[in-house]
């Protein structure tokens, strides 16, 4: 964890100018700057920074957002990455917040392996290209395969020599760590010796999304039944192989131009298809892919597209990534190579062009494909059939995004169609199962209305409420109605209270109390964040009040750039927006008297409070309204009766403080 005063150092120092102007090309426009968009394509320049609002936007694709959300959109960082590249740029010391000395120790454990790594790397390439053996097996062996020096020296392939320790002795003269090498896998034991594991073979470093050698993939050079046909690194503190695809450091800004990702299978598809000129490609080395994977493919696109050969054991395990698939929200599409090709045997086939086309032509839908070949190996069995009608509904359910509320409808549409049901069947299938889900998550704290429609009995003596307070009563002794049309405008009342805090949280509320306008809305009887219904408000006045609770500055730069991106765009939308002023509106409507004298903040904080409050007293005597028109015995009307006018009362003096009157 970072300290919050080091973050609070690095968002003070942050330039938006200087930091995207170091991965686009800007120029000044007014009083803004201008560049090509990096995130699609484009020929005129769409991209603008405003220095003075701290704000990127691309008037051609849309994306915006801060520096930090730039860095983690372009660099595909975490916050936490984002704000360690950001101080290490401006060279503010990050001071660790609760790090054990576990945690550090594995912090540095990772640093090392990640040294040792470049270290080989660079040793394995030199070895390709500068020594004998090297170029006359290693590189003519790539060169057999049509790969080109620049491929070879783009993914920084690399060859270890057919020597028993060879690197080893290298390493150890270097004076790296003998435990460290072995953690790393390239260097193994053997009859008490240490000795080189890649031996003879070629390498294909592994980077992380950054670039960094994470590990290898080392692959024999001649036919052999006795020895791997490749050996990867073993798993450590920084190399896991579910939370890795291969490529992806090459892929990632062709995948989001795109808007596509192509996952194969193999480090060599992914090399060969890159020369082809299709760079949006990573492979899942040979095994089914994991919800680690899915996410890491997620951050760039929602469109996978699976390229598999046809054979089974592919294909299979690939399916078995699919629910997970769909839970994470991606659109998965599989295009099956032909029988003994490989996307790199094929694409040196056929040519680029054609490989593109016939991945268009045979790009199919991922769930109607499952469903095709489970309907052929169902056959004739009834039973199996009907099973698959439920695990197809379940899938669908799955999708349960309101934006692709579309695509559900279309499966359902198409899937009746392959299983030969009705659609309405489908969809009430479908929904059982998004219900059933639902009900699971749900709390049933609902239903609080007793047995209705009994006329409440009349009253038996002393003088009835409505003649103790006629001025909650209409002609015909029934309880006043809430006022209609008064509280139509919520979201934009609630994104007032936040804005109020966002701007005056910390100023001086009441001088003699000492009391901020935090302190102020915060000891209010009134819980807030309960009160508001918008989620994204209810979720920023949480934030806040967790920072005030931890006496933590209130700065609203912490939640311009907050690590939620929910929370740093709708700060940044609430504090924009010039229109909604509550102090004018409020003042305009209902025409308040200001006895608070100039300081507009305290009635801006005075306003939004009240007005939240008084929704809220109004939202209790509907309730109880409807309770009384349900309430049987006299105790339950009696009290429901006096709850209305103590509401009411408490409404009036509320509004009476702000010099309205709202509730007559
Ligand atoms: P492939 O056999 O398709 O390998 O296995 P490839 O990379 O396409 O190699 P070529 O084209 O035959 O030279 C697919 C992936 O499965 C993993 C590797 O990640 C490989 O890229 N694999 C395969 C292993 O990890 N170990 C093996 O012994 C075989
Ligand atoms: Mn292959």
């Amino acid at each position: 964890m970072i300290s919050q005063d080091t973050i609070q150092q690095i968002l003070n120092r942050i330039d938006i100018v200087e930091i995207v102007g170091s991965f686009v090309k800007l120029k000044k426009r007014g009083a803004n700057y201008m560049g090509l968009c990096p995130f699609h394509n484009e020929k005129s320049p769409s991209f603008t920074v405003s220095g003075s609002k701290e704000i990127y936007k691309c008037f051609g694709c849309g994306k915006s957002g801060n520096t930090i959300n730039f860095l983690m959109e372009h660099e595909k960082y975490s916050y936490v990455e984002a704000l360690r590249w950001l101080a290490a740029k401006y060279n503010v010391e990050i001071e660790e917040k609760e790090v054990s000395p576990e945690m550090r120790a594995r912090q540095q454990l990772a640093d090392s392996l990640f040294i040792v790594n470049n270290f080989a790397r660079d040793y394995f390439v030199q070895t390709l290209h500068e020594t004998e053996e090297g170029q006359n097996v290693g590189l003519s062996y790539f060169e057999e395969r049509g790969f080109t020096e620049e491929t070879v020296r783009k993914f920084q392939l690399g060859y270890c020599l057919n020597l028993r320790d060879a690197f080893v002795r290298e390493a150890q003269h270097k004076g790296y760590n003998m435990e460290l090498l072995q953690k790393t896998g390239l260097v193994t034991i053997r009859n008490d010796q240490p000795a080189d594991n890649y031996r003879g073979r070629v390498i294909f470093p592994i980077h992380n999304q950054s670039g960094k050698v994470l590990g290898f993939g080392a692959r024999i050079l001649v036919k052999s039944d006795r020895a791997p046909k490749y050996i990867n690194s073993p798993e450590n503190d920084i190399y896991v192989k579910s939370k890795v695809l291969y490529g992806t450091y090459f892929a990632r800004h062709a995948i989001d131009k795109l808007d596509e990702c192509l996952l194969v299978e193999g480090y060599t598809d992914v090399v060969s298809l890159h020369q082809a000129g299709i760079e949006n490609v990573v492979a899942s080395s040979g095994t089914s892919l994991t919800t680690d994977q899915l996410r890491l493919i997620k951050k760039y696109t929602r469109n996978l597209t699976i390229l598999y050969d046809g054979d089974n054991a592919g294909v299979k395990a690939a399916l078995r990534g699919l629910d997970m698939a769909i839970e994470e929200g991606l659109n998965v599409k599989l295009a099956l190579i032909p029988d003994n090709e490989d996307p790199d045997s094929y694409v040196q086939k056929i040519g680029v062009e054609g490989f593109r086309q016939f991945i268009a032509d045979n790009k199919q839908d991922f769930i109607l494909f499952k469903l095709q070949v489970s309907l052929r190996e169902a056959g004739n069995d009834t039973a199996k059939k009907s099973q698959l009608v439920n695990e197809i509904a379940e899938t669908i359910a799955r999708i349960d995004k309101v934006e692709d509320f579309t695509k559900q409808q279309d499966y359902i549409r198409q899937c009746s169609q392959l299983l030969k049901i009705d659609e309405e069947g489908m969809v009430s299938l479908v929904n059982k199962y998004i219900r059933d889900r639902l009900t699971k998550q749900a709390n049933q704290e609902q239903n609080r209305f007793k047995n209705r429609g009994q006329e409440a009995p009349a009253q038996e003596e002393g003088p009835s409420l409505a003649e103790m307070y006629p001025e909650y009563f209409d002609e015909n002794n029934q309880p006043e109605a809430v006022p209609e049309n008064l509280f139509n405008k919520d979201e934009k009342q609630e994104r007032e209270l936040v804005k109020v805090l966002l701007r005056f949280g910390d100023k001086m509320f009441d001088e003699e109390q000492k009391t901020t306008v935090a302190d102020y809305i915060f000891h209010l009887p009134y819980d807030f964040e309960s009160l508001a219904e918008s989620e994204v408000v209810k979720k920023i006045l949480h934030e806040y009040k967790t920072q005030y609770d931890q006496g933590a500055p209130l700065d609203k730069k912490w939640f311009l750039y907050h690590q939620d991106p929910e929370i740093s765009q709708n700060v940044a939308l609430i504090l924009e927006d010039k229109e909604a002023e509550l102090s004018a509106n409020w003042r305009d409507k209902f025409e308040i008297k200001t006895v608070y004298g100039d300081d507009a903040f305290v009635k801006d904080t005075l306003s939004a409070t009240h007005y939240l409050i008084l929704r809220k007293i109004r939202k209790l005597i509907e309730e109880n309204q409807q309770e009384l028109k349900t309430a049987t015995d006299f105790e339950e009307i009696k009290k429901c009766l006096e709850m209305d006018i103590q509401l009411k009362q408490m409404a009036k003096e509320l509004t009476d403080k702000v010099g309205t009157v709202i509730i007559k």
